[in-house]
């Protein structure tokens, strides 16, 4: 879940270039950080551990010369930033060969790495680092000596690793050239006017260019200042693919005078609904055929993603009466791994498109004949491309680690989706769908109101809990998949302990947890649950727990049994109101986070693409 970026550039010093670029892939991981660029032949590094502000206010990185560099921000899985009684850049990229005539920036796990140590160690390499990644410089060492060319020992290199990578190698043997390659782990080419990038992500190049080349699983590229060469690791085949201009600007992965991403991203969810609204119907209606013919349906995603597919099995019952089994990824194969079978069809959801869970997950699936339909956020990403049908969901770059405009958008294409199976079912008559219709149209301004009217009131209640040791999240039916996504909000940037379940579970084991003061948050629709959650609520009430609830506009029974409240204007039809009463809770653990002094975009331990299992 690291970064990687290259450069070559027709002139100029390639470090500001980098160690801005970084900055941008910041989201990816943040633990270490490092660059190399090459310089009257030589190979020079700059690398330490912790955030790139921290290593640069101590390194200064944008002072390398050289038009030719990598770059790395790390997130880590190996060798722990500071293990003991090592240096702290130890573990961070580049690692570099026996004589610094290689270094390699990676993204990936290398499972294999501590046989091929030992074979490299019994050759006399000589280890700096715990990491699996440097094995790789000296692999390539080891191959140039056998009399490969540079590429040659970087492909004959890539074929021993196995597990997941992008890597890209920089040497002093070449030095106009930067070889890079991919297996599983995503990597994209930026084609500029001056110079030729490889990036983890195309933000880190969007500023530079928009013109973008994909690299599949199993490619070694070869970029230059003015040209790029793509061949498969396998058989050495040359790939001609030209650049895909992407409609993002720079501008859309930068704050625009936000404090965070977060908040713009929260901000930004009524233009990415209004984009929702305008689908790909071609692919909208070959998924809801798809889906309607199934024998089974797996709804499969991580984290929040899972959340859109826990509120998509509501969604899918109710109004298209069509059973369906949302599944956490990662227990995907545990979990229904034998029961998958040509009848079966999937539908995995995830923004980044590069999530390893949810894509093992499909690979076990594909391997036993199941359909695979795809909804992302990220054209060109692994999803996309082992996916039967995808639709992208047009939320542009979220460059904040948790979630937010990315889950709203889901939820509103799978929504659109469930009304096409419906309609293909005729299980809904022709009124109710067009008031659905009419409605999903709606929720974008309905979403803004809700934003516009809770965001001091957030301020205000997150200033009053900030403290709180733990938090309750409720609700009933779809809102339970709320209440899930409200928890994770609340854990993921404020650090505060929360636990989320279907309201119904109350009496069965967690109130016991409940004390004077606790805050329990309420998610409460005015749907067919409203009368059985105000009984939860005086539950809680009478242990003298703290009621915080999302309420209708105008809900005065709820309203006056809480001590606070958020409010969504206008009504919704259950299948649809978790677009909007997420809103508040989005608000409500950003602005706890920002009391609790925590870096709302940057959350310890986290990353935004989980791109290992
Ligand atoms: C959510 O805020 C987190 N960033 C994380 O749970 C995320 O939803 C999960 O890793 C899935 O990511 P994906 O949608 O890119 O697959």
């Amino acid at each position: 879940m690291c970064g990687i970026f290259g450069c070559v550039s027709k002139k100029g010093n390639v470090a500001p270039l980098i160690h801005a670029a970084l900055k941008r892939l910041e989201y990816r991981g943040y633990d270490s950080v490092g660059e190399a660029t090459i310089h009257e032949g030589k190979i020079q590094i700059k690398k330490d551990q912790g955030k790139i502000d921290d290593v640069h206010r101590m390194l200064n990185l944008d002072d390398l010369s050289g038009s030719i560099g990598v770059g790395h921000t790390r997130w880590a899985t190996h060798g722990a930033p500071r293990p003991l009684g090592l240096p702290s850049w130890t573990n961070a990229h580049p690692h570099t060969d026996c004589n610094s005539e290689i270094a390699v920036v990676h993204n990936g796990i290398i499972d294999n790495f501590l046989e091929l140590k030992a074979e490299l160690e019994n050759l006399g390499h000589e280890f700096r680092s715990k990491t699996d990644t440097e094995v790789i410089p000296h692999l390539i060492e080891e191959n140039l000596k056998k009399g490969a060319t540079v590429v040659e020992a970087v492909r004959d290199t890539v074929k021993r690793l196995d597990g997941s990578y992008a890597i890209a190698v920089l040497t002093s043997h070449v030095p106009e050239r930067i070889i890079c390659a991919r297996n599983e782990s995503p990597l994209v080419l930026g084609i500029g006017e001056e110079a030729v990038y490889c990036a983890s992500d195309i933000p880190a190049f969007l500023p530079l260019t928009n013109k973008t080349v994909i690299l599949e699983n199993g490619e070694l590229a070869v970029i230059q200042a003015d040209r790029y060469e793509i061949r498969k690791i396998d058989d050495w085949k040359r790939v001609l693919r030209e650049p895909e201009v992407i409609e993002w600007t720079a501008e859309m992965a930068e704050k625009q005078g936000y404090p965070h991403f977060m908040l713009k991203e929260i901000h930004e969810q009524p233009t990415c609904l209004r984009n929702t609204l305008r689908p790909q119907d071609l692919y909208l209606d070959l998924i809801a055929t798809f889906l309607d013919r199934a024998g089974e349906v797996f709804l499969v995603a991580a984290g929040t993603s899972y959340h859109s597919c826990l509120a998509a099995s509501y969604m899918f019952s109710d109004l298209a009466f069509l059973a369906t089994h949302p599944v956490i990824a990662s227990e995907f194969v545990e979990q229904q791994g034998m029961a998958v079978n040509i009848n079966s069809t999937i539908l995995a959801v995830s923004q980044s498109g590069e999530t390893s869970d949810t894509l093992a997950a499909v690979d076990h699936a594909r391997n036993h004949a199941a359909t695979i339909l795809g909804l992302t956020n990220v054209v060109g990403s692994t999803l996309t491309r082992v996916s039967r049908v995808y639709t992208v969901q047009q939320s542009g770059p979220e460059i904040g680690v948790a979630a937010t405009k990315t889950f709203t958008s889901q939820l509103s294409v799978l929504a659109q989706l469930a009304l096409r199976v419906a309609k293909l079912r005729g299980k809904v008559g022709h009124r109710q769908i067009e008031e659905l219709e009419e409605k999903i149209t709606q929720i974008p301004d309905i979403v803004e109101k809700t934003i516009e009217r809770n965001d001091e009131r957030a301020q205000r209640i997150a200033k009053k809990y900030k403290d709180s040791k733990v938090f309750f999240f409720l609700g009933r039916g779809i809102s339970s998949a709320t209440a899930l996504e409200g928890r994770l909000k609340l854990m993921e940037i404020a650090y505060v302990p929360s636990i989320a379940y279907p309201a119904g579970e109350s009496k069965h084991g967690p109130i016991s947890l409940v004390e004077p003061g606790f805050p329990v948050v309420f998610i409460c629709p005015r749907d067919e649950t409203h009368k059985t959650i105000i009984g939860n609520i005086m539950e809680m009430k009478a242990r003298g727990a703290s009621i915080i609830s999302v309420i209708e506009e105008g809900d005065e029974d709820i309203k006056n049994l809480s001590d606070e409240y958020f409010e969504v204007p206008g009504r919704l039809p259950e299948p649809l109101t978790p677009i909007a009463f997420v809103a508040p809770l989005q608000l409500l653990a950003y602005y706890t986070a920002v009391q609790r002094g925590c870096n709302p975009d940057m959350p310890r331990n986290l990353a935004k693409s989980v791109t290992v299992k």
